[in-house]
């Protein structure tokens, strides 16, 4: 099975087991907009409290807020967002569909890249075992011209898009002789800047001032509230703020399902810090976030940094925790050193003081910020891709099963009668009553019980807790395991301990504070 084809049975299994749906599908959904069903929004609930505990509950030194997603329409000029949260666009005249030019060229350059690897590939089949690949890339003539092409093609963009040349950018597509996918010509439009926020009206009266915008980021709700959660929290520095919420961008170009949505949630966490010593907080939570994402055992080799060489306006160092989606390695989550620049630039907009005395220097100064920001859908299909597994077993059957970790699985353990009758039932609602006081639970007495079995594997449940005849006798049950399949006979007694150890957030939160503590 291909990466493209897995990523296919990826979404319609999401939709199939109320994972994921498209957002009012009825009428034909909304554009890079989805909701989650009863089994998605438990796993998203679970990542978040993952997120928020490792932070909030590990950390004395970082609380949270829940700021609102409406805010002053100057919070916006003053983080940048009105004036640089743009796209470059460009349209094609005859099929009038609008692209991004970064992408229009980025994509060419991949497909640049691809003529290369087949070239490469070509070789390797011709040459045999003696092939060397590292000089046939340096002297291949055919591979030398598709690289030289490609290598003109990024330098021009990369200078474009610094110098915010839209003329240039526009010349470069030109130049490389793209054409819409859609057309098949080269007929394009100029190339515009659009801006990214949403905006609506607030109020009755429809003038331009009360203009407001659905934020694009969590952080400024955080920035903004520094001296509220510093002062009244007496909160010294270094210490951190953290949020999950909504965030909203009307991206151009949005697709492979959840990665790229228009409305989405972050989990944010902005940490200040004495000026001078933001590189080494920043390095600090590089790794403190790399742990976070590999505690969850996807295996190290699926995560890399990607350190940022072009850094935007206000920061002095970026970098991206990229995992290996079936589409490719891609960003996660950013860790940037954002210095001064957002508070400096909310004391200057807002005319208010925004420093921090510091008791132990004796001066007071703005501080600066290392932001964690990690995107919760992200995070969803991250989960989703790694967990989803075809198996063939022993027995000739097949069976899908979602190895999500048991911590953040959205049903934690289902309860399974094995006949409907013989007093059988009563005694798993008997235990289920017990039980859901501490975790989701799931009661199921339909079909045989291998059906039910995978059912559960289909949705994840890491434990299936079968009732039989032998519990009426014993106070016995089997509990089985959905990644090994293995069963065993426990005393109904043992389940709240033996449930406890297997989904417990405890082990994860041990494998992050391994980690010098930040
Ligand atoms: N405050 C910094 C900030 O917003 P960002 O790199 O633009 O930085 C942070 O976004 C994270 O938010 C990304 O790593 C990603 O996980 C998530 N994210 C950004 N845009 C998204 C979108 N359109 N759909 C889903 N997640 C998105």
């Amino acid at each position: 099975m291909t990466q493209e084809e897995l990523f296919k049975k990826l979404i319609a299994h999401s939709k199939e087991y109320g994972y994921i749906f498209p957002s009012s599908e009825i009428y034909d959904g909304l554009g890079a907009v989805y909701d989650y069903g009863q089994m998605g929004v438990e796993l998203k609930n679970n990542i978040k409290r993952y997120w928020w505990d490792s932070m909030v509950k590990l950390h004395q030194n970082i609380v949270g807020i829940d700021a609102a997603i409406f805010m002053h329409p100057k919070t916006w000029e003053a983080s940048g967002h009105v004036g640089a949260f743009n796209d470059p666009l460009i349209d094609n005249k005859d099929s009038k569909k609008r692209y991004r030019a970064d992408v229009l060229l980025e994509e060419h350059i991949a497909k640049l890249d691809e003529k290369i690897d087949k070239e490469v590939e070509k070789a390797r089949k011709r040459f045999g075992e003696s092939f060397d690949e590292a000089k046939f890339r340096t002297e291949s003539p055919r591979v030398q011209e598709i690289q030289a092409k490609r290598d003109e093609v990024h330098s021009r963009m990369v200078k474009a898009l610094t110098d915010n040349d839209l003329d240039a950018l526009r010349q470069v597509i030109i130049d490389a002789e793209i054409v819409c996918p859609i057309s098949g010509t080269r007929n394009w439009t100029d190339v515009r800047q659009f801006n990214l926020m949403f905006s609506t009206q607030m109020g009755a009266t429809s003038d331009g001032s009360n203009t407001i915008y659905l934020r694009p980021e969590t952080a400024q709700g955080i920035f903004v509230n520094f001296l509220n959660v510093q002062k009244t929290g007496r909160m010294k520095i270094p210490f951190g703020i953290a949020q999950i919420g909504k965030a909203f961008r009307n991206e151009i170009v949005a697709r492979q399902f959840i990665f790229r949505m228009r409305e989405f949630e972050q989990m944010e966490m902005q940490f200040f810090v004495r000026p001078g010593e933001e590189l080494t907080w920043f390095h600090k939570w590089k790794q403190t976030r790399m742990r976070w994402h590999q505690s969850l055992g996807f295996g190290a080799e699926n995560y890399r940094f990607h350190d940022h060489d072009k850094l935007a306006h206000y920061a002095n160092a970026a970098t991206d925790i990229e995992y290996k989606f079936p589409f490719g390695f891609k960003e996660v989550e950013g860790i940037h050193s954002r210095t001064d620049f957002d508070l400096g630039n909310h004391q200057k907009f807002s005319g208010k003081k925004i420093q921090y005395f510091d008791p132990e220097s004796g001066e007071s100064y703005v501080p600066y910020v290392v932001e964690t920001s990690i995107g919760v859908d992200r995070m969803v299909l991250q989960v989703l891709s790694a967990a989803y597994t075809e198996e063939k077993l022993e027995n000739g059957e097949s069976r899908v099963v979602l190895r999500i970790p048991s911590a953040i699985a959205p049903v934690k353990a289902a309860i399974l009668p094995l006949v409907k009758k013989d007093g059988l039932p009563e005694i798993a609602q008997n235990l289920l009553s017990k039980l859901k006081y501490d975790y989701v639970v799931q009661y199921d007495e339909k079909d045989s019980i291998g059906k039910r079995y995978r059912r559960q594997d289909a949705i994840g449940t890491p434990l299936c807790i079968t009732i039989d005849h032998q519990s009426i006798e014993d106070k016995t049950v089997t509990i089985r395991y959905r990644d090994t399949m293995e069963q065993k006979r426990v005393p109904m007694a043992d389940l709240p301990q033996i449930i406890e150890d297997e989904v417990s957030m405890k082990k994860l939160f041990r494998i992050i504070e391994t980690e010098p503590e930040c």
